[in-house]
């Protein structure tokens, strides 16, 4: 709702006052010990046995990780059962790869949505996409620490880790029916293991077009105020005993242990919410020492590189619907990050965060300091992430350099891969053949066995690969990344390939990936395709692609080798910090960062002040789509079917007031693996989908700040109204459990 009166003064005075703003993401099985009083004064009615239980159908198995595999140790995004059928809801962002895999210049989903009208019409994902229902979690830190001393070194510690978390997988896993994982907790102060259940049978069933599912595009990314239908719908199927199952006619839809009824009731201010998923990545705990190498090499390194190929993909993009269907996930997902990056790089500035870190650090320097055994065992730490910081420096950004650029066209990623299989099918060195005739030849034999099997699996990725491959945009791609290869790598680890034909080509680098693309067999689906027909070590080893892999690859393994050292003693460091810090406030219920683990996180519905005199309301409207909208411009297209139904207020059941709410914002504790999640109000209910961040607290991976950290959700009765009216699809409305009470809340506006 960008309305102008927003923008009067008066308005700030109101967000001062009381916030509900909570930081933390929560481990499912304590909350009933850590949170469960907090969270049923803030409004929550269910019981923790409803929430958590592993005897017991409970809510988090309505909660479901989504990854690309079938022992996944980490999560995409999150997904959440709605039916009785399996019906699963995420982002449209989430399901954005695989529609975009099922999508084809004559069958675009992307551009025109899909739904599919009966269980036969839905489109299988073959295992790119697949959904983990937690069984359960356990405590294991006693087993993985029972042999390791504090006096161990590094190496022989992670060994002693490993083999126990081998053998705990083998325990629990039940004859390979279990997909168990384990993870490090508080920097490696202890250890918790998963059992799922994964299912890899997991088909699209409806998307908007991406004028809906992703309208706004990058530049609404990460931002508020937004209007952003922003959900996907697939279904998890599986054998006809409900066993996981991978694709097969005989599969059936899921029967789950739990769905999540949903409610349209809608939000009011300082409504209890609760968010349940699987957040990816954040280092909370970080010093000040990290965040500044962060700010000073790593972020500006990769904004740069990213930045580059974007504009490149861009300017291909916009000119060729083909190359537009190829690169709109890769671009998205390189543009989501370099943006998240340039806005990481703001906020850590403008809210000071190292500052707020180096005080956390000066009152641990003074606690340790305060007594003899603990400068025994912390006094070392702050040192450590010191000569960090300096031995990054210059460093780190050089070393992202050669990585990002070096490697950065699709095509020398591929160039890898077959420098592997080159190596593979070089003819045996004498020394290292066997003098015994038999065991020589059975040597040959093993390489030629791997070789082939290399072959078959190349076979089978290339296909997808070529499916969205464009030479002509990775050729002008390839160009400049070497540009700025040659720019930021030292002489002496530059790839001899590389410089020794810009000298040929007189430095100019068009004609230099002009004749690279023209000689190597990988720039053509039908080059590669009749090499592997007919495999020859001198064609592959001879490739320009593979030489200069193989070459920058050198580069970056001399580096690898100084970071490894540079970077050895962190993980102690990390590790004795996070300890003394929980042991300096001892009062303080700390939360683990978040690992790719089942979390929860409470807090409410909230608008913000994000600067001096803006204030921004916590619900968007379709008024908005329709200011927003722009037909020339392809990321505010209002589709035809959409704009009639908001010019008609034709809402169907799903409107508020008269209004159709699109989205809101809420103050949980979210990151990316987030998306997906359902957000849910006090009595179990589904309310909308956690689907972004927002722009005034980018630093929110680092650290959290409750006055301006928002996590931005789209109102599930948006997404309803999209499937029940613009698409139609009331075969799927007809699947859920929808709840509505009576009468209607009315919802509190900020009057002035
Ligand atoms: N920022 C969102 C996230 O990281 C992704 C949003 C996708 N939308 C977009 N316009 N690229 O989860």
């Amino acid at each position: 709702m960008r309305k102008t009166l927003f923008f009067f003064a008066l308005v700030a005075l109101m967000s001062i006052g009381k916030t509900f703003a909570d930081e933390g993401m929560w481990l499912p099985m304590f909350v009933d010990r850590l949170n469960y009083t907090d969270m049923q004064k803030m409004g929550l009615q269910l019981t923790p046995e409803e929430i958590y239980s592993i005897n017991n159908s409970s809510l988090k198995d309505a909660i479901v990780g989504l990854s690309g595999g079938p022992t996944p140790t980490g999560f995409f995004c999150t997904g959440e059962i709605v039916s009785e059928k399996g019906l699963l809801f995420t982002n449209h962002h989430c399901g954005y790869d695989n529609i975009q895999k099922l999508s084809s210049v004559d069958h675009d989903y992307l551009a025109d949505g899909f739904w599919a009208k009966s269980f036969d019409e839905e489109l299988p994902t073959y295992g790119e996409m697949t959904a983990s229902f937690l069984i359960k979690m356990e405590n294991v830190t006693d087993s993985i620490f029972a042999n390791v001393t504090d006096n161990m070194d590094d190496k022989t510690r992670s060994a002693e880790i490993r083999k126990v978390t081998t053998r705990l997988k083998e325990t629990y896993n039940e004859d390979g029916k279990y997909n168990v994982v384990v993870k490090s907790f508080f920097e490696g102060n202890e250890y918790y293991l998963f059992i799922y259940e994964v299912y890899t049978d997991v088909r699209l069933v409806g998307t908007p077009p991406s004028s809906i599912g992703k309208f706004g595009g990058d530049t609404d990314n990460w931002m508020w105020p937004r209007h952003t239908g922003d959900f996907s719908i697939f279904r998890v199927y599986s054998a006809p005993d409900g066993s996981p199952a991978d694709y097969s006619e005989n599969n059936i839809p899921l029967q789950p242990k739990y769905h999540l009824p949903i409610s349209l009731d809608g939000v009011q201010k300082d409504d209890f919410t609760m968010i349940w998923g699987f957040p990816g990545t954040t280092t909370r705990y970080m010093t000040s020492f990290e965040v500044e190498t962060s700010i000073e090499e790593l972020y500006p390194t990769v904004v740069d590189v990213f930045g580059k190929q974007l504009e490149i993909w861009k300017e291909f993009m916009d000119t060729n619907t083909k190359v537009k269907i190829q690169y709109a996930s890769k671009y998205a997902g390189v543009a989501n990050t370099w943006k998240n990056y340039i806005g990481r790089i703001r906020s850590l500035n403008r809210l000071h965060t190292i500052n707020k870190k180096q005080e956390t650090e000066a009152q641990f320097d003074t606690w340790l300091n305060a007594n003899a055994d603990r400068k025994a065992e912390y006094g070392d730490v702050l040192e450590t992430f010191e000569t960090y910081n300096a031995g990054m420096k210059d460093f780190l950004s050089t070393f992202y350099y050669v990585q990002l650029t070096g490697l950065g066209a699709e095509i020398t990623g591929l160039g890898m891969d077959f420098g592997e299989l080159a190596q593979i099918m070089a003819p045996i060195n004498k020394k290292e053949l066997p003098k015994d005739k038999k065991e020589a030849e059975a040597m040959k034999e093993q390489r030629s066995t791997e070789a082939n099997q290399l072959i078959e699996t190349f076979r089978a990725e290339l296909n997808e690969f070529y499916k969205d491959y464009d030479a002509t945009t990775d050729q002008k791609v390839f160009a400049e990344m070497m540009k700025m290869y040659i720019k930021h790598t030292p002489e002496n680890l530059q790839s001899a390939y590389v410089t020794k034909s810009l000298k040929n080509y007189k430095n100019d680098y068009e004609a230099f990936a002009a004749h690279v693309f023209n000689t190597s067999l990988l720039s053509s689906k039908d080059k590669i395709e009749a090499f592997l027909n007919k495999p020859d070590y001198k064609k592959i080893s001879n490739d320009p692609v593979v030489i200069i892999a193989n070459e920058v690859m050198a580069g970056v393994m001399s580096m690898a080798g100084q970071y490894r050292e540079i970077n050895a003693p962190m993980a102690k460091a990390k590790r004795l910090y996070m300890k003394g810090l929980r042991e300096m406030n001892p009062d303080k219920v700390y939360y683990p960062d978040a690992n790719s683990t089942m979390r929860m996180t409470y807090g409410s519905v909230q608008d913000y002040q994000p600067a001096d005199a803006i204030h921004y309301e916590f619900v968007t409207t379709t008024k908005g789509i329709l200011e927003k909208e722009d037909p020339n411009n392809s990321e505010f297209i209002v589709p035809a079917r959409l704009k009639e139904l908001i010019e008609k207020e034709d809402y169907g059941p799903y409107s508020e007031n008269g209004e159709m709410i699109v989205c809101f914002l809420s103050t949980n504790d979210i990151t990316g693996g987030n998306s997906g999640s359902p957000i849910i109000n006090g009595k179990g209910e589904l309310l909308g989908l956690a689907f972004d961040g927002n722009w005034d607290a980018m630093s929110s991976d680092i650290v959290f700040e409750p006055e301006l950290q928002r996590t931005i959700n789209v109102d599930i009765r948006y997404v309803l109204f999209i499937i029940d009216k613009f698409a139609g699809a009331t075969n799927l409305i007809d699947e859920l459990t929808i709840r509505q009470s009576e009468p209607k809340p009315i919802r509190t506006e900020t009057t002035l």
